[in-house]
């Protein structure tokens, strides 16, 4: 074996790494999830789970089930020195970077097997079992996966794991389960991979994974801002873990922020607390996890005051949604024409009041087309919107998946009007929130782009004997603090953060109730049209 005396190994590695990242587009990258370590985090997390082995530990058999160019070996070799190292494997799909891999490390130690992970792990000729892996796994998302390979990998992570993975599940899931099977008993594990999983349902099988069946020692979030790898949209954390399973007394440390050496908060979570946990980013509880969810986990939410329901999908809005005197120049029917309210970019107000039309008064009015005419009749009675509608026909619209699928095409998902909108997506870190709540008294709707609230039970009542408490009600919505939001949501690369409705109904509400105890009397049903 040659000596690792020196960078100049890793440095050429580095190089190499740019140019084929530079070769292949984003979108191929994407398909593979080829986004590599940066070294620095690749050595930390080599030191810290050498800093968890036993000192002297000597017979280190490595792998890294999707190896790239091998920055984790490197780290290794670094960390560890060759001497311990007694085997190494890195097993990777791209011919290109099996052979870059291949080139730089054979001659210290590391055998590239060029192939799929899953297969080889399947196969016959399966690698002896690895007592140490470092990996950060192909993050390609489950709709990128053909039918038959996801079904493949399910039933292979049943077989070889005994665990069931959720259809809506990425590879990565599958990987670090699929690894952890073909590990000895008793080796460590470290994953850099999304932080996604700990808070969303598809998740579920993996955090059970980690509470139940090894032993979790280190779960470290980066911060969202701090973007991993400058090109991939993900928040990232890493994991490391024993497998061996837990003792029931156990506390793995979770960390937030910072780096995995220096971290910014640290606190430790007994493994019970997080088996009961329905999200982990709330770990570490501190003031500075921006994921910090509501203080209230009991008591009333926005569910229990709002029906939420996203906006309608049009499926184009380019085509379907239009300028209202633009509409009218053209003389579409306006029976056919719904108010609708901008992109939240373009929507500058938080408060919006109606003209006489029950259209939004702001500056730029938009409608969109909502007909439900047969095709003949709107051809004899509305030629114009006719010929417009023909556009669609020609430039492939109405082929598309939601547009097909619709009868009449035109005709759009039915909503009313509802009192108040959350934009369902944005930024804002500390105290800025990353959703605005937007008080409706028009008759515009939303696009998919927001979420709509309708008051309902005990509260739609209130609020029609004292619609001056609608701005009250506003008020408070704006109040919801920054952390409890991101805390219900999810959080993306660079800091993006959404809001789906089932994660805005579980915001507290306990204020409300405080401020009118009346709200806790029964479910009675109203039905205005901003109301259910
Ligand atoms: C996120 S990159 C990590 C590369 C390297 N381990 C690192 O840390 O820089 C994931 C790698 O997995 C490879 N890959 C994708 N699907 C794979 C599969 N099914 N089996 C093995 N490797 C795969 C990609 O080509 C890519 O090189």
């Amino acid at each position: 074996m040659a000596d690792f005396s020196n960078q100049s190994v890793e440095s050429k590695r580095q190089a190499m790494q740019s140019a084929l990242d530079a070769a292949n587009t984003k979108a191929q990258r994407n398909r593979l999830g080829q986004f590599a370590t940066p070294y620095p985090l690749a050595v930390q997390i080599a030191e810290f789970v050498k800093s968890l082995m036993p000192v002297g530990r000597k017979d280190i058999y490595f792998a890294d089930p999707s190896v790239g160019t091998g920055s984790f070996f490197s780290a290794a070799l670094n960390v560890f020195g060759m001497k311990r190292i007694t085997s190494a494997i890195g097993i990777e799909i791209d011919p290109a970077f099996a052979n870059t891999a291949s080139k730089l490390w054979e001659s210290f130690g590391l055998k590239v097997e060029q192939g799929d992970f899953t297969n080889v792990i399947a196969g016959d000729s399966c690698p002896p079992r690895p007592n140490l892996i470092l990996a950060n796994p192909p993050y390609v998302r489950h709709h990128h996966l053909p039918r038959e390979k996801k079904d493949y990998l399910r039933s292979l992570t049943r077989k070889l794991a005994g665990v069931d993975v959720n259809g809506l599940a990425g590879l990565y899931i599958h990987f670090i389960l699929l690894a952890t099977a073909w590990m000895e008993e008793g080796g460590y594990a470290a994953w850099l991979i999304p932080s996604e999983f700990m808070d969303v349902n598809y998740g579920e099988c993996l955090k059970k994974f980690l509470g139940e069946r090894v032993t979790l020692i280190r779960a470290h979030r980066f911060s969202p801002d701090d973007v991993q790898f400058d090109d991939a949209l993900v928040s990232s954390c890493v994991l490391v873990f024993r497998k061996s399973p837990p003792d029931p007394r156990h506390s793995p440390q979770f960390t937030y922020g910072g780096t995995l050496s220096h971290p910014h908060i640290r606190h430790l979570i007994p493994v019970e607390q997080l088996r009961q946990a329905r999200k982990w980013t709330a770990y570490p509880r501190h003031a500075n996890n921006d994921r910090l969810a509501s203080i209230h986990d009991s008591g009333p939410t926005i569910g229990d005051y709002f029906r939420i329901q996203r906006g309608i999908a049009t499926g184009d809005n380019r085509f379907f949604i239009l300028d209202r005197a633009d509409a009218m120049r053209r003389g579409f029917p306006s029976q056919y024409l719904r108010p609708i309210l901008p992109s939240p970019r373009f929507l500058k107000t938080t408060r919006i009041d109606a003209d006489t039309d029950g259209f939004p008064l702001i500056d730029r009015q938009l409608c969109v087309i909502d007909c439900d005419l047969p095709e003949h009749l709107v051809e004899e009675r509305h030629p114009l919107l006719w010929e417009y509608l023909q556009m669609a026909v020609t430039g492939g619209i109405k082929e598309g998946y939601l547009v097909s699928r619709r009868s009449p095409w035109y005709r759009q998902e039915q909503r009313d009007p509802s009192l108040f909108l959350c934009t369902y997506m944005g930024r804002g870190t500390n105290e800025r929130r990353p959703f605005r709540f937007i008080l409706n008294r028009s008759q515009a709707i939303g696009t998919n782009l927001y979420l709509m609230l309708y008051p309902r039970d005990a509260l739609a009542t209130m609020l029609r004997a004292h619609p001056e408490r609608l701005v009250d009600v506003h008020d408070f919505l704006m109040r919801i603090t920054g952390d409890e939001l991101r805390g219900q949501g999810r959080v993306y690369g660079g800091g993006l953060n959404k809001i789906e409705p089932g994660e805005l109904a579980r915001i507290s509400c306990r204020e409300l109730l405080e401020k009118w105890p009346v709200l806790a009397k029964g479910r009675l049903r109203g039905c205005y049209a901003l109301w259910e």
